[in-house]
């Protein structure tokens, strides 16, 4: 007998060019809710989709309570008790949710299928948990928060007795991931044991028992986490301290360098970017905060000229631009960090040389006799590769082979180098490692120090509410509210990007209420990271 209900030991998993596990051990006792922790490409997807029958291991073992197991296929893991729940999900668009759960699995009366059966049945499973949604609405039609309940539901309706979670609070509001911690928690309390995957401290410290840290595809650390901190958790998943105090926001004084109005952007259905205005100042950081998918994109796609407007002007520096090319609003001062950097952001084959190069062509300082200097070009790409800490075998490698932390690295430098008048950053730090993260934020909030502009779009709330000193909040094409940064609270944002308007978020007063403490809470995790994380001690956080 064993009280643990997995142990992996020793698993290693290659693909060409990559070793995503090397001898990794993780030990998950049953009946509790372990975390998963690791940057971006640590392995913890690869580790779990080999608990989940997706991959299997180089070598090493598998044990589910005490018995070794050896899946080839996924239904292998789900007869074993195994559900995971992806980061993208796997769901039949045009059907039900009740029918996405049952599917292959479905009640039938009389040789045919029992709609109304399997309806009570998801019914059923989802109210035990506190799982809330309709079993009878059509997939398509409901938002990503539903969708990670509906996989639940159906890990839940397979028989999983020990559910592994991908990242799943990166798609929720504030409150949204409090309600699925509830709902782990109740989980929990019927004996199911939980994997959460995840790279946020303040998540890891709020809802697991232990965790297991995962860097560069090997076990690092495991620790009981109310034996740990967050200094310890960050040294264990970096492999040493980083200084995770934010630049305090300041209020701006300037003039107004990016004037939009009134702009209207078409979608499939209803306006992906409806009437939406606003404006940023010289020296001021404008965040944009909303679930992907609400607009954010399109919006700044229409600012650069990449996408038609039905209606509603774009200006920089009081100059419209309505009519300007890309290249033209790039001259006028725009500078543009997109959040896909492989399609728009990067020329793959290309060096670095060319592709920090890109956008610099009619640019004095490269030039010598109207031509581009390839000797002052490497050095430009030199100098740019050590300030943002790009890690690349040489200057004249192509950017296709980095990692997407590198690449983004990469893109962020060449944006932040133009010197524009105004930067529109889309998701500056996804998939970036956390030391980078810092580094970054500290070169936007500088950029703002000397007299920048920066419209920030990013889905890490954290982000804008430490960078931004207005907040502006997307919800279907619409900007529903602005914000002062002193009058936000993670808390208040999450209703509005929930969809609420600003006369439902006052009478929810007291719901928000409520939804603050926790937000309070988690602020104050990650305020003591930065205190606790901070090489120098007793600094204070921002
Ligand atoms: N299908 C694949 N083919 C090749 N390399 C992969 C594949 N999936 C993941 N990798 C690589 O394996 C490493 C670990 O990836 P992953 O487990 O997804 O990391 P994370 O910790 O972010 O979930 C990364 O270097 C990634 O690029
Ligand atoms: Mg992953």
């Amino acid at each position: 007998m064993t009280d643990n209900a997995i142990e992996m030991r020793a698993i290693t998993k290659r693909f060409p060019g990559v070793v995503a596990n090397d001898s990794v051990d993780l030990t998950v006792r049953s009946g509790e809710i372990h975390a998963l922790m690791g940057e971006n490409g640590a392995g913890k997807s690869i580790l779990m989709s080999q608990l989940a029958g997706i991959y299997r291991p180089d070598s090493g073992s598998i044990r589910i309570n005490g018995k070794e197991v050896n899946f080839t296929n996924p239904l292998q893991a789900i007869d074993a008790g195994v559900g995971m729940v992806f980061q993208s999900f796997k769901l039949f668009p045009s059907l039900t949710i009740a029918e996405n759960v049952v599917f292959r699995q479905e009640p039938t009366k009389r040789g045919i299928i029992d709609r109304r059966a399997a309806e009570a049945e998801v019914a059923a499973i989802a109210e035990k948990y506190g799982l809330q949604l309709d079993p009878s609405a059509r997939v398509s039609e409901v938002p990503v928060g539903v969708l990670q309940r509906v996989e639940i539901v159906k890990a839940l309706y397979r028989g999983a007795q020990i559910l592994v979670l991908d990242e799943p609070t990166a798609v929720l509001t504030p409150q949204e991931t409090e309600k699925l911690f509830e709902v782990l928690r109740a989980l929990q309390a019927d004996g199911r044991t939980i994997i959460i995957i995840t790279h946020k401290l303040s998540e890891v410290l709020s809802i697991s028992d232990r965790v297991t840290v995962l860097r560069d595809g090997k076990s690092i650390a495991e620790f009981n986490t109310k034996e740990t901190t967050a200094a310890e958790l960050t040294q264990a998943m970096t492999g040493r301290d980083v200084d995770l105090r934010q630049p305090a926001p300041k209020q701006p004084t300037g003039k107004t360098v990016l004037a939009v109005e009134q702009l209207t952007v078409a979608g499939t259905g209803r306006n992906a970017v409806d009437s939406a205005s606003l404006t940023v100042r010289s020296g001021e950081i404008v965040g944009i905060a909303g679930v992907a998918g609400n607009g954010q994109v399109e919006l700044a796609e229409a600012i650069m000229g990449m996408r038609p407007t039905l209606s509603g002007s774009v200006s920089v520096n009081g100059k419209t631009l309505d009519r300007a090319s890309i290249a033209q609003r790039r001259d006028a001062g725009i500078a543009y960090i997109p959040e896909d950097r492989h399609a728009v952001g990067s020329a793959g084959s290309a060096s670095a040389i060319d592709n920090l190069a890109l956008g610099h062509h009619r640019h004095a300082p490269l030039l010598q006799r109207g031509l581009l200097s390839k000797q002052r070009l490497t050095e430009h790409a030199k100098r740019l590769i050590s300030r943002f800490g790009v890690k690349i075998a040489s200057p004249a490698t192509p950017v296709g082979t980095l990692s997407g932390g590198n690449l983004q690295k990469v893109v962020v430098a060449r944006e932040m180098d133009t010197e524009s008048p105004l930067l529109i950053a889309e998701q500056p730090t996804r998939g970036v490692d956390i030391g980078a993260i810092a580094a970054i934020h500290r070169e936007l909030t500088e950029y703002r120090d000397r007299g920048g502009a920066l419209l920030l779009i990013s889905a890490e709330l954290s982000e804008i509410m430490s960078l931004a000193s207005r907040i502006l909040v997307m919800f279907e094409g619409r900007i529903v509210v602005e914000l002062d940064r002193q009058e936000a609270t993670e808390a208040l944002i999450g209703l509005y990007m929930a969809g609420h308007s600003p006369d439902s978020v006052a009478t929810e007063a007291s719901d928000a209420a409520e939804a603050n403490d926790t937000a309070v809470a988690s602020d104050a995790a990650e305020a003591s990271d930065a205190t606790e994380a901070s090489p120098a001690g007793g600094a204070q956080p921002a």
